[in-house]
C-alpha cells in the first residue's frame, strides 16, 4: 500500500498536468483561430516575414521601410535591434498602428551572453561542464530579456571536423554525444521549463540545420555532401537532442544536403525534423537563405520561395521572397491557403506561448535593464566560467603557474587590446568595457612594475589581411613601425625580465562566420616574433587566442609553456590572470583535435579503422592508410588537456563481462589526484563496437564526469553502460544495437585511455 500510493499520486499529478496542458493548447489554438478568422491572406504572409533591424548588420542585404511595412503588417518579427527603448517603441507601432494589433517577436543572435560576454561556445564546450554552460545561457537570457528580446538564434550546434571552416568557434567541436547534452543544457537556459512563465525566459533557435559544420575544403556556405549514415551516426544528434528538449524553433542552414539547399528540403525541414523527431516549434531560414537559393540554381524568388514554404520554412529572414511572391504562387496554385497557414500558426503560437498577446511589452520593461546587465554577479560567474574553459597544452618543467614576484615580458599584438577579448558573435557587447590583460595582470600583480609589456609585432603583415579580421570594431590598432623596429623593442622588453607571456594567435574576427583561413598557423609576423622571443633563453609561455584549432607542431617542439585561452568572453583578461598566477588551476579539456598539419584534415578521433590502418604511433608503414610526410595521430587529442596536477588512472573494473539488451553493466576507474595541487579532471568514456553490421568508429564518446579531487586524494568513477549507448544507425537507418563484442575505454582523452572488453548477448 505504501508503495502504491505514491504511485496513484504521481499518476493524478501527472494527469492534473496533462489535463493542465491540453486546456492550454486548446486555448491557444481557439485564440489563435479566432485571430486567423480575422486575418487577410496579406497580413498572414505578413506573419511570415523576419526583417533584419539595422542595427547590428550580420549579412549583406539589407531591409527597408520596416515602419511602413510594420503598421501594413507585412512583418511579424524583427531580429538584431539593441536596446529596450528602440524594441518597445517599434511594439508600440505594432500594436498600436496596425489593423490587427499583433506584437512582434524580437530575436538576436546572443551566441555567448550579451553584455556580459562568455567564452565562445568552442571555449566553453572545452570546460566540460554542463551546469556552467546551463548558467551562461541562463544569464545571457536574463540580460537579453531585460532589453527587449524574447527569441535567441542560439545554441549553434554544428559537428565540425574542419577548422579551417571559421564557424567552429560558434559550435562545440567534433563529437555529436557532446554536442547534444550541451544544446540540451543552453537550451534548459534559455527556456527554463519552456512555458515562458516567466519574463527572462525566452525562447531558443537551434541552429544550424543541417550539417552546416561540413562545407567541402572548410570554405563557409560551400556544398556539404555526405551519406545518410553518416550523418544520423555522426552530425545529427545534437539537433535531434535540442528538439527532444523542446526547443522552441529552429533556424535552415544555409548549404545544400543532398543536393537541395536546407531552405528548400523538405525531406529535412517535415520528414526529418517533424515527422520522425516530432518538432511542434516554427523554422526560420538563415539570413537570405530563401533568396540565395536563386544562386544555388534552383529557381527564381518565386519559385524558391514557394518551395521553402512547401518544405517547412516558416519563416523568411531578410530575403521577403515570401512577402513579395507567395500570393502569387497561391494564384497559380504552387502552394495551397493551408501551406501559409500552418506557417502562420505556428509563428502566431509562438506569439501566443511567449504571452506576448497579453502583454505585448513583457520583455520591455526598461527597468531591468540597469538591474540585469552586466552585473557584479554575472561578471564573477562569467570570469570563473572562462577559467574553466582554457586548455593548458604544454607545461614543460611545471612553469605554469606564474609567481607574482617574477618580473613579467608581456609581448604580443593581443596582450593590450579591449575590443578583442569577448571573441566573435558578440554583437551585444560594450566593446569599450573589457579589462585588456596588461590591466588585468598589473592588477593581480599589485605591482605594476613588474609588468613589462610591447606589442612586438603586428597581427600579420598583411595590412589588407589584419583590416579584415579586425571589422565590426574589433581593433588592434594597427603599429606603423617597422617589423625590425617592434621586434628590437620586445627583445629588450624580454632581457629585462625573468619570464616572457607571449600574447599571440588569431584576432577574434579570424574566426566566426565568413572567416574560414586556407592556413592554420599563427599568423607570420607573430610567429617570427615568438622565434626570436625564444631563442633569447628565457622561458617563454604562449598565451594563445584563438577561435579554432591551429596548427602548432613547432611551438609544442619549442615552447615551454602554452595556455590556450581561446576567446574568453567579457572577463577574459581577469580569468587569465586567475588562472596564469594559479588562482585556478585549468581544467578545459579540448572538443576539437588540433592537427599536426593542415594536409591531416579532416583529423578526428571517432574515425574508422580502414582495412589497412596503421598502429597509434607507427610513423609510416608501406600499403597502410598513412601519409608519407607526416604521421596519423594528431597533436592535441579531442579531450586532451593538461592541469596543475597529475591524475592516475586505475585499470578498468567491470561489474560483469556481459551484459544483454535489457540489463547493464557498471565500469568503474579509480582516479587519484597525483599531484600536489587541488584540481578536476573530466573523466572520459569511450565504446568501440568491435564487430558491426556496417563499420565503426574505432571509438565514440559515451559519457563523462567531471570530478574537483583535494592533492593526493582517490575517488571511484562509475558509469552505467546500457544497450540504448551502444545503439547507431544501420545501413537500412535503423536506430539499433548489435550482439557482439565491445571494447570499452575510460581515460583522461580519447587517446590515452585504459581498456577492458565485454560482450552483449542476445536476451
Ligand atoms: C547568419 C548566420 O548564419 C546566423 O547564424 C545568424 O543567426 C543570422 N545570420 C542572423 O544574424
Amino acid at each position: 500500500m505504501k508503495k502504491i500510493f505514491p504511485l496513484l499520486l504521481l499518476c493524478s499529478l501527472g494527469a492534473i498536468a496533462c489535463t493542465q496542458q491540453q486546456k492550454e493548447t486548446s486555448e491557444m489554438s481557439r485564440f489563435v483561430n479566432k485571430l486567423m478568422d480575422e486575418m487577410t491572406l496579406d497580413e498572414k504572409i505578413g506573419q511570415l516575414n523576419l526583417s533584419g533591424g539595422g542595427d547590428i548588420v550580420t549579412g549583406q542585404a539589407r531591409n527597408s521601410n520596416t515602419a511602413e511595412k510594420i503598421r501594413s503588417g507585412q512583418i511579424g518579427g524583427l531580429f538584431n535591434i539593441k536596446g529596450v527603448e528602440k524594441i518597445r517603441e517599434i511594439q508600440r507601432v505594432a500594436v498600436e498602428e496596425s489593423r490587427l494589433k499583433i506584437p512582434l517577436i524580437f530575436g538576436m543572435d546572443v551566441i555567448h551572453g550579451y553584455e556580459t560576454v562568455f567564452p565562445i561556445p568552442l571555449g566553453l564546450s572545452c570546460s566540460w561542464n554542463m551546469e556552467a554552460i546551463e548558467e551562461s545561457a541562463r544569464i545571457a537570457a536574463i540580460e537579453a530579456s531585460s532589453d527587449g528580446i524574447c527569441w535567441t538564434f542560439s545554441p549553434m550546434v554544428d559537428v565540425s571536423r574542419d577548422p579551417r571552416w571559421g564557424r567552429v568557434s560558434e559550435g562545440n567541436g567534433e563529437d555529436p554525444f557532446l554536442g547534444g547534452q550541451i544544446a540540451k543544457a543552453m537550451i534548459k537556459g534559455y527556456q527554463q521549463d519552456n512555458s515562458y512563465s516567466d519574463p527572462t525566459h525566452i525562447m531558443a533557435c537551434v541552429k544550424h540545420y543541417a550539417l552546416y559544420g561540413a562545407p567541402e575544403g572548410g570554405r563557409d556556405y560551400n556544398t556539404v555532401d555526405m551519406s545518410r549514415q553518416r550523418m544520423f551516426n555522426e552530425y545529427m544528434y545534437p539537433y535531434q537532442a535540442a528538439v527532444e528538449a523542446g526547443v522552441a524553433s529552429v533556424m535552415a542552414s544555409f548549404n545544400e544536403v543532398d543536393g537541395v539547399p536546407a531552405s528548400g528540403n523538405k525531406w529535412l525541414m517535415t520528414e526529418v525534423l517533424r515527422e520522425k523527431w516530432g518538432f511542434e516549434g516554427f523554422v526560420v531560414s538563415d539570413y537570405t537563405g530563401i533568396s540565395e537559393m536563386i544562386a544555388h540554381g534552383i529557381g527564381n524568388l518565386q519559385n524558391v520561395s514557394a518551395r521553402a514554404l512547401k518544405a517547412g520554412i516558416d519563416m523568411d529572414m531578410v530575403s521577403e521572397g515570401f512577402l513579395s511572391t507567395l500570393k502569387k504562387s497561391l494564384d497559380e496554385k504552387k502552394i495551397t491557403e493551408n501551406d501559409i497557414n500552418k506557417a502562420c500558426r505556428r509563428i502566431l503560437e509562438a506569439k501566443y506561448k511567449l504571452g506576448l498577446f497579453d502583454n505585448p511589452y513583457k520583455y520591455c520593461d526598461g527597468t531591468r535593464r540597469s538591474k540585469n546587465i552586466y552585473t557584479q554577479e554575472h561578471r564573477d560567474k562569467a570570469r570563473r566560467i572562462a577559467s574553466e574553459s582554457f586548455v593548458l597544452l604544454k607545461n614543460q618543467d611545471g612553469l605554469l603557474p606564474l609567481k607574482k614576484q617574477a618580473s613579467i615580458a608581456l609581448i604580443g599584438p593581443l596582450a593590450n587590446t579591449r575590443s578583442n577579448m569577448p571573441g566573435t558573435w558578440s554583437v551585444a557587447a560594450d566593446l569599450s568595457k573589457p579589462t585588456t590583460l596588461l590591466e588585468a595582470l598589473q592588477k593581480a600583480i599589485g605591482d605594476s612594475s613588474k609588468i613589462h609589456y610591447a606589442k612586438g609585432s603586428n597581427l600579420t603583415e598583411d595590412a589588407e589581411l589584419e583590416a579584415r579580421a579586425t571589422m565590426f570594431g574589433r581593433e588592434l590598432g594597427r603599429d606603423s613601425r617597422s617589423h625590425e623596429t617592434l621586434l628590437k623593442e620586445a627583445l629588450e622588453t624580454a632581457q629585462r625580465c625573468d619570464v616572457i607571456l607571449a600574447a599571440l594567435g588569431e584576432s577574434s574576427e579570424m574566426s566566426g562566420e565568413s572567416s574560414s583561413r586556407s592556413n592554420l598557423d599563427i599568423p607570420d609576423a607573430q610567429q617570427r616574433l615568438l622565434k626570436e622571443l625564444v631563442k633569447t633563453g628565457k622561458p617563454v609561455v604562449l598565451l594563445l587566442f584563438t577561435g579554432r584549432p591551429l596548427t602548432l607542431s613547432w611551438e609544442d617542439a619549442h615552447v615551454q609553456s602554452i595556455l590556450n585561452v581561446w576567446f574568453g568572453g567579457s572577463e577574459a583578461a581577469e580569468a587569465i590572470a586567475d588562472v596564469l598566477f594559479g588562482e585556478v588551476n585549468p581544467s578545459g579539456k579540448l572538443t576539437c583535435t588540433f592537427p599536426k598539419n593542415l594536409g591531416q584534415i579532416p583529423l578526428y578521433y571517432n574515425h574508422k579503422n580502414t582495412g589497412r590502418p596503421l598502429a597509434t604511433g607507427k610513423w609510416f608503414e608501406k600499403f597502410r592508410s598513412n601519409y608519407l610526410d607526416v604521421d596519423n595521430d594528431a597533436l592535441y587529442p579531442f579531450g586532451y588537456g593538461l592541469s596543475y596536477t597529475s591524475f592516475e588512472y586505475s585499470e578498468i573494473r567491470l561489474s560483469s563481462k556481459e551484459m544483454n539488451f535489457n540489463n547493464q553493466l557498471t565500469a568503474s576507474i579509480v582516479l587519484r589526484n597525483s599531484g600536489s595541487f587541488a584540481g578536476s579532471e573530466v573523466v572520459q568514456l569511450y565504446i568501440r563496437d568491435c564487430e558491426g553490421s556496417v563499420t565503426r568508429p574505432v571509438k565514440e564518446l559515451k559519457g563523462f564526469q567531471k570530478v574537483t579531487l583535494q592533492a593526493g586524494e582517490s575517488r571511484e568513477v562509475s558509469f552505467t553502460v546500457t544497450a540504448e549507448m551502444l545503439k547507431f544507425y544501420n545501413y537500412d537507418l535503423k536506430h539499433v544495437a548489435e550482439a557482439g563484442d565491445f571494447e570499452i575505454m575510460i581515460g583522461t582523452n580519447s587517446r590515452d585511455v585504459k581498456t577492458a572488453k565485454f560482450e552483449l548477448k542476445e536476451n
